[in-house]
């Protein structure tokens, strides 16, 4: 009982304070006819609505808290900057905002690169998250919510968006409101988005068929779309799967032969995979290839004798692996045995 009096004792008042200090400004942003004129002389709007932003997260927030270039009011004359979502979003801040190593890997990642190099089309905070309208990644109305990540990052790459809303996966999210298929960020990573020529990408010539893998690997996901994980399973025992693992990064991955925005059914015409572009696809590495290059070659099972010279490859490299092993467990146990032995002898000359 004394706790709650206490708290409303300091509540209340805290409650008006804000409201006053949001009403300071909001008596003339709420006009909405209020705009700025630019050097240009193009007027832009500079009304605020009050009601976004109390159904943002950032509902406790007064004005200031973000603007804190506008110390006086009126505050014509004074320079006022873009908001520094950073000053509060921080690896180990005490201010309510939620702690994750997420953020410290956007200011490693090519876009926080580019903006502390001053690149003006780099993307800050708010231009993936929205200045008021900043709403938790699970609510609909967020610029990060699943579906409306493809128009988020589209807003500056536009031929990626392009080809990707025509993809199988494209269409599936944006058109048919499937949510099990991947967006820009399931492929390039959220805050950690590298160029695909740096290793650690996800997009990478190495990792992209675990990305591709983390769902054509999972049996009850791909069931669910009436679809097998035997693509995932022929590719990692295929010659370039195995190739590739074995750091040969000339050899195809899941994205040579079936694009990486414009992935489509092999029925549709325009897929990479339908018969008739096989030449095309194949042909990239593979001089000569005709329409028939690939019957019977990919996601084929290398268990299986009939898959020719992939059945031979790949028992060469498992018994390659094993032995490999082999030499190297005995290695480590001979050398174990002199250690020992050695110390043995040592204590015995000891004593
Ligand atoms: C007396 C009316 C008035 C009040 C009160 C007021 N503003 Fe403004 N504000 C304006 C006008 C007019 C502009 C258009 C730009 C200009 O003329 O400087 C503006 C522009 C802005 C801008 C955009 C600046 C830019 O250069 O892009 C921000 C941000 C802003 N106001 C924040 C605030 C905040 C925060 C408060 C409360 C602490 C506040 N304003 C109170 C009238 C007001
Ligand atoms: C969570 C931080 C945050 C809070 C709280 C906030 N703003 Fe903003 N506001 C922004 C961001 C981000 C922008 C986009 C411009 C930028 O990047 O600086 C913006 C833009 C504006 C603009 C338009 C400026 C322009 O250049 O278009 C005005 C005016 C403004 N805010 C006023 C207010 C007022 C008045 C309040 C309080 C009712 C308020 N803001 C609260 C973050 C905030
Ligand atoms: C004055 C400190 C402050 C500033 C500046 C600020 N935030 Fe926040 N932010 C918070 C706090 C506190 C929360 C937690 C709110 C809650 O959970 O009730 C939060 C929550 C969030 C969330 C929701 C996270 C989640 O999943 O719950 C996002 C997204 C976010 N902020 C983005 C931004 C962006 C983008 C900007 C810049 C436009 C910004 N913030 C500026 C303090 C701040
Ligand atoms: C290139 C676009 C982009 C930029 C720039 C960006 N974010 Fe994000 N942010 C995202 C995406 C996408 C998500 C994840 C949505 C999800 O979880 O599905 C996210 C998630 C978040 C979350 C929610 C995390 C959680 O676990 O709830 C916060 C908070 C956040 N970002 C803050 C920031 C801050 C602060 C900055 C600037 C330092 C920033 N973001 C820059 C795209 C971006
Ligand atoms: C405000 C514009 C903007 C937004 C929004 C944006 N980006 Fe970028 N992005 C850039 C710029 C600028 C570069 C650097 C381009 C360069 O170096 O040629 C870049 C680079 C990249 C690269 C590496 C390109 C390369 O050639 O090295 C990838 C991948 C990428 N962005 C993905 C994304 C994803 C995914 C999102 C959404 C979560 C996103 N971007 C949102 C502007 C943006
Ligand atoms: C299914 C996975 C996947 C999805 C979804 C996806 N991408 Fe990509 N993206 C890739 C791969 C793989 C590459 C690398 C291609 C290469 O190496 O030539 C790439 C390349 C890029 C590049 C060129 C720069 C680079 O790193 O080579 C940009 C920019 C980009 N993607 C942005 C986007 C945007 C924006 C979206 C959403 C509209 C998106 N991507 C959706 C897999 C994906
Ligand atoms: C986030 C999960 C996810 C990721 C990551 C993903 N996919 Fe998919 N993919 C799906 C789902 C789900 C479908 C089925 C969509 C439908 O039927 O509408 C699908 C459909 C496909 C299809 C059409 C299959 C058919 O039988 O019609 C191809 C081809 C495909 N994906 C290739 C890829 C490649 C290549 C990558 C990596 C570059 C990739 N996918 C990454 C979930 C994913
Ligand atoms: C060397 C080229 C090549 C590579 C590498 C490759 N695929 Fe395929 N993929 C094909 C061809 C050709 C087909 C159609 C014929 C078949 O199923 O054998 C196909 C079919 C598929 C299908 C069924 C598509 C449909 O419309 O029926 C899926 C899903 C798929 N691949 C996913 C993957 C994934 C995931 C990877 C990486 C782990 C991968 N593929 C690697 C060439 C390739
Ligand atoms: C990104 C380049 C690239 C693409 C695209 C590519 N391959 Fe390969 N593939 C290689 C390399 C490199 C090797 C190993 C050396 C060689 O045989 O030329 C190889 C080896 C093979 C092998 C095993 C060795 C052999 O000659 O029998 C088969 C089978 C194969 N590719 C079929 C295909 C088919 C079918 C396609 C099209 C659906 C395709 N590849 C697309 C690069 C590629």
């Amino acid at each position: 009982m004394k706790n709650k009096l206490i708290f409303l004792l300091f509540f209340i008042p805290g409650l008006l304070f804000a409201q006053n200090q949001i009403r300071k400004c909001i008596i003339c942003h709420q006009k909405p006819d209020i705009h700025k004129v630019m050097p240009t002389g193009i007027e832009r709007s500079v009304y605020v609505d009050k009601k976004i932003l109390r159904s943002s997260v950032h509902r406790n927030l007064k004005c200031q808290d973000c603007h804190v270039d506008v110390t006086s009011i009126p505050h014509q004359g004074l320079k006022i900057g873009r908001v520094n979502c950073a000053r509060c979003h921080f690896n180990g801040n005490n201010l309510g905002a939620p702690n994750s190593p997420m953020y410290q890997l956007f200011w490693g990642s090519v876009h926080g690169k580019k903006l502390k190099a001053g690149d003006p089309k780099a993307p800050r905070c708010q231009t993936c998250h929205g200045g008021h309208n900043v709403f938790k990644p699970t609510d609909p109305r967020s610029t990060v919510y699943k579906k409306n990540i493809p128009a988020t990052c589209g807003q500056c790459h536009k031929k990626e968006l392009h080809d990707y809303s025509g993809s199988v996966h494209g269409v599936a999210i944006l058109k048919k409101g499937i949510m099990n298929v991947p967006v820009c960020t399931d492929c390039h990573g959220k805050h950690d988005v590298y160029s695909s020529n740096m290793s650690k990408s996800h997009t990478s010539k190495q990792n992209v068929p675990d990305t591709c893998m983390s769902c054509h690997d999972n049996y009850g996901l791909m069931r669910k779309f009436k679809m097998t994980t035997n693509q995932a399973d022929t590719y990692s025992k295929s010659f370039h799967g195995i190739a590739l693992r074995f750091g040969e990064k000339t050899v195809a991955n899941c994205a040579s032969c079936h694009g990486t925005h414009n992935i489509r059914r092999q029925s549709d015409p325009k897929s990479s995979i339908n018969p008739a572009n096989i030449p095309k696809t194949c042909g990239q590495c593979h001089k000569g290839a005709n329409k028939n290059f690939a019957k019977g070659k990919i996601h084929l099972n290398p268990e299986n004798k009939s898959s020719g010279l992939v059945y031979y490859i790949s028992n060469f490299f498992f018994w390659l692996t094993t032995l490999t092993m082999l030499a190297l467990f005995a290695h480590i146990l001979l050398d174990l045995r002199r250690k020992l032995k050695e110390k043995k002898e040592e204590r015995e000359t000891h004593k």
